[in-house]
């Protein structure tokens, strides 16, 4: 039964590498954000880069533009579509972006 080890292994490759790739993956929404968010540092957008950027900012940002308390021209529009939870879940993933 030297071949069981072995299968042990690739078994175990097989079901925690999908996990690994699927954390790195954009939760719903988050994925939109650089359709006019710069991503790179070099960009020259005049639209605020949010990789990297402190979640708890993006959060609060996020429920100002829902609840009007900070003027937007399209933020305004772009939160009022989404949840709290999908808010912290998109903060907490631009956050981890380098
Ligand atoms: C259609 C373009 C567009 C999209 C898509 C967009 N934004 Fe924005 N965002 C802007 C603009 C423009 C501003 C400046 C405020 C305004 O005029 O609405 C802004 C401002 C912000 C700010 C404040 C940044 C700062 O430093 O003041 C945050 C946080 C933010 N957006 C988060 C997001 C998140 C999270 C998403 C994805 C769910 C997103 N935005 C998608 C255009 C966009």
């Amino acid at each position: 039964m030297k071949t069981l080890p072995a299968l042990l292994a690739i078994a175990t490759i097989a079901v925690s590498g999908p996990k690994v790739i699927a954390a790195s993956l954009p939760p719903p929404g988050a994925a939109s954000c650089s359709g006019c968010h710069a991503t790179g540092t070099a960009s020259t957008s005049s639209v605020p880069r949010l990789h990297g950027r402190d979640a708890g900012e993006i959060t609060t940002a996020m429920n100002g533009f829902r609840d009007g308390s900070l003027p937007a021209t399209v933020m305004n529009r772009i939160a009022k579509g989404f949840s709290d939870d999908e808010v912290r879940a998109i903060a907490a993933w631009l956050a981890a972006q380098k």
